[in-house]
């Protein structure tokens, strides 16, 4: 099981959909389009939001979900579109040798690999262009968080947030804001065609639940760095919740499109 709940996937879907970066998930789309019913797996797949936004594009398209959490890889076979094709396999990424990805013509993920490991990511980089797979990696958080309305203690909260985001999520010590840019790396080093975009949420006061979830939970991981006294964490979190309905915020994002060439 992973932690991760529905409820919040859900909450992030419409920022997540709305932040993809349109180029690169329409090359993608048309990368898969070139062969007819051409299959794509999709890792870490949740309750399926890459199905759901890249699916649509693609007449035909077959999928294969992976999560290491039951319940979501129900949810996610439940909410396949109607008339799509999918295969959930239950497993662990940590397992990655194991997980059969032929006859994939791409392999997809959002908003996973800043959980992973820099040798999670070369391994699959390698496995990718040995078996002349492309990969479509939406969504890796890239450090980087602005509201329009500062306050004095943000940039200490964002950096402990961020070194907690280095922490192990069990694919190793996670990458957190490195994930894009090393998954670029790792990938063009294997010879694949590496594309990038930014593709930040930009939570407005339509998004109030959002940013509510999203301070909250940077106030939790703070916490358990155990670097900030709980009172400023808490402080700091008040005041954020005090403005959530009429602050900007801004987290950065950066999407990957690699393809063999
Ligand atoms: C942040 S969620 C993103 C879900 C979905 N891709 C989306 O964009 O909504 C990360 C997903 O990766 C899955 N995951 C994390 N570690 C995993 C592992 N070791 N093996 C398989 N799935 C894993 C989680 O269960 C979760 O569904």
């Amino acid at each position: 099981m992973s932690g991760f709940e529905a409820r919040w996937l859900d909450l992030r879907e419409p920022a997540d959909i709305a932040a993809r970066d349109r180029g690169l998930l329409e090359a993608a789309a048309a990368y898969l389009s070139a062969r007819p019913n051409a299959l794509a797996v999709d890792l870490g797949c949740g309750t399926g939001s890459t199905l759901r936004t890249l699916g649509p594009l693609v007449p035909g398209l077959r999928w294969r979900l992976v999560d290491n959490d039951p319940a979501l890889l129900a949810e996610a076979e439940r909410r396949r579109p109607a008339g799509s094709t999918v295969e959930a396999v239950l497993a662990d990424l940590g397992e990655l040798d194991a997980l059969e990805l032929k006859p994939a013509r791409l392999a997809t993920a959002s908003a996973l690999f800043d959980l992973a490991s820099r040798d999670f990511v070369a391994g699959l980089a390698k496995r990718l262009a040995r078996e002349r797979i492309g990969l479509y990696a939406a969504l890796s958080y890239d450090g980087t968080i602005a509201f329009d309305l500062p306050h004095p203690q943000d940039a200490a909260v964002i950096a402990l947030f961020n070194a907690h985001q280095r922490g192990d999520k069990g694919l190793g010590a996670a990458l957190g804001p490195d994930a894009g840019a090393v998954l670029a790396e790792e990938l063009a080093a294997q010879g694949l065609d590496v594309r990038t975009a930014p593709s930040p949420w930009r939570l407005d006061a339509s998004m109030t639940g959002l940013q509510t979830k999203f301070v909250e939970g940077m106030a939790t991981a703070v916490g358990e760095t155990g670097e900030m006294p709980e009172a400023e964490i808490a402080a700091w979190l008040d005041a954020r919740l005090a403005v959530v309905g009429s602050s900007f915020c801004r987290v950065g994002h950066l999407d990957v499109l690699a393809l063999p060439k």
